[in-house]
């Protein structure tokens, strides 16, 4: 295993119950460490920018919707096999599906205001840590 960074958001529907610290102790009792984290109102250019890869998908317009709907969160987080410990952490997408203790099962409200992202793979997580951060930013 080899020590990863991965993007992390928390979702404007956990910014809005006051959920950052409790989700945030899910990270780092996970074995993550928040190396960088901002608090952001996205606009809507940059949410679909964010979220191009999914523009021709029927959720992508009330996807781009909820992410302006309030403040998001995010976040570098750094550790072992980070990007995988991390998809583990948040659980499946659905929070229907999410294993117990999960933060999209204790947390998430629907598939959409699922209360937080992570990057799904290396190349991505590279991009999406660069899409919000700088490189003096983030401090391990
Ligand atoms: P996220 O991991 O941020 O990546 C894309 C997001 O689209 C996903 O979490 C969900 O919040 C949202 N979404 C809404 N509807 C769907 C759907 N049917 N399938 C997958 N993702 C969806």
């Amino acid at each position: 295993m080899a020590v990863e960074r991965t993007l992390s958001i928390i979702k404007p529907d956990a910014t809005r119950r006051n959920l950052t610290g409790k989700i945030n102790a899910k990270f780092e009792d996970g074995g993550l460490r928040i190396v960088a984290q901002k608090r952001l109102q996205l606009s809507k250019a940059q949410a679909e920018q964010f979220y191009g890869v999914h523009r021709e998908r029927g959720f992508f317009n009330d996807l781009v919707s909820f992410m302006i709907s309030g403040p998001v969160v995010v976040q570098v987080l750094e550790g072992e096999n980070a990007i995988l410990r991390n998809r583990e952490i948040m659980g499946a997408t659905n929070p229907a599906n999410a294993a117990e203790g999960t933060i999209r099962k204790e947390f998430a409200e629907s598939i959409e205001a699922n209360s937080v992202h992570g990057s799904d793979a290396a190349d991505t997580a590279a991009q999406e840590i660069a899409y919000f951060f700088s490189g003096t930013e983030i401090v391990g």
